[in-house]
């Protein structure tokens, strides 16, 4: 009895001492395991009687509990103390302040095509797009521009070879469309970019974009492409907006018009940005010339169509007051935030 009191004491000093939790372990193996200095004292039950016995293993058993239990607590504590130890040093300022981030906003070159190409879907068309390499044929020759037309002067045209350009208009786009669609009725439009040999100016840039529509069927009449355009012109200037059209020239309409809408700033009294007259030339359109439907397919005597060419810079900066074509191409990082917050307000 006296062992097993000074073996408890013993043991309980031991895990009183500032210890880890592998040292720990060994204490748990030095008293406890099966060669452990308590286990071993089952040995003395040999020489007791069967009296002795029973008060013996009792108190055997009750203080190899009672390390255990000791050790049980100690090994909780020592627990405690590692996840607290993690906790702190794992542990994040939240009141330190945010670094400013700083979230991307979308060029206004392709916000504007966004709002284009809406207007026109909410009408019933359909996008379509076109080679920014193109051929000859489909730029100049099936939109009745043929070689030595004096036309192809309107358009300082970039060659990769003698057949082979970077597409000066997207009316490219309606050849290919009107090839695919084999006599069938069209409706589309063609957003893209154009290029052409100009020298960079604040109105004007060797790449520049265009939005093409052309529509194809039975019965369709000037009126239509008047309807349509004033349509346009209302959603995207504003909603009292009128267009007129002026007669032009274009090779592939017959006839060709030039389309003014009413100046949105000063609603026709004239100011400077529509030049005193009270409109601004926004557009080129026309009916389809009866040579264009041939080459592609189509009977003249039956089908009809208009076409519009829409300058997407010059819609864009008139809408927005931007005074110069080329930042829409330099990526200056204020123009394109001051542009976002002017489309918000
Ligand atoms: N392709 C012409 C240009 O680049 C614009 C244009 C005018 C397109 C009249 C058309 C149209 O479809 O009918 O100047």
């Amino acid at each position: 009895m006296e062992e097993i009191k000074k073996i408890l004491s013993e043991a309980k000093s031991d895990i009183e001492q500032d210890v880890g939790l592998e040292r720990l372990i060994e204490i748990k193996n030095l008293y406890l395991s099966k060669k452990g200095k308590l286990s071993v004292l089952i040995n003395k039950m040999r020489e007791l009687s069967i009296e002795e016995k029973k008060s013996f293993g009792k108190e055997l058993n009750d203080a190899k509990a009672y390390v255990e239990s000791l050790i049980n607590n100690k090994m909780v504590e020592l627990e405690k103390k590692k996840l607290n130890q993690k906790l702190e040093s794992e542990k994040i300022d939240i009141t330190l302040p945010p670094i400013d981030s700083h979230s991307g906003v979308a060029n206004p070159f392709y916000k504007i095509i966004d709002e284009i190409e809406d207007i026109f879907i909410g009408m019933g068309y359909k996008v379509e797009k076109g080679p920014e390499v193109d051929k000859d044929h489909y730029v100049f020759e099936l939109l009745n521009i043929p070689k030595d037309h004096p036309a192809r002067d309107m358009q300082d045209t970039l060659y990769i070879d003698n057949e082979t350009l970077l597409r000066s208009h997207t009316s490219a786009v309606q050849a290919h469309v009107m090839e695919k669609a084999k006599g069938q009725p069209i409706k589309i439009i063609c957003p893209g970019k154009t290029y052409r040999r100009d020298d960079d100016d604040m109105t004007h840039s060797h790449q520049f974009a265009q939005v093409e529509g052309l529509v194809i069927d039975k019965n369709i009449n000037m009126g239509n492409l008047k309807a349509t355009l004033e349509l346009f012109a209302k959603k995207m200037f504003s909603k009292d907006s009128k267009i007129r059209f002026r007669s032009s020239y274009f090779p592939f309409t017959e006839p060709s018009v030039e389309v003014d809408v009413s100046c949105f700033s000063c609603h026709g009294k004239g100011c400077n940005i529509c030049k005193g007259s009270g409109w601004i030339e926004i557009l080129g359109a026309g009916m389809v010339h009866p040579n264009v439907l041939k080459m592609s397919g189509y009977d003249p005597d039956v089908y009809s169509g208009f076409a519009f060419g829409i300058g997407i810079e010059r819609v864009a900066m008139l809408r927005y007051g931007i005074d110069d074509i080329r930042k829409f191409y330099q990526n200056d990082i204020r123009f394109i935030e001051e542009f976002n917050k002017k489309v918000e307000d």
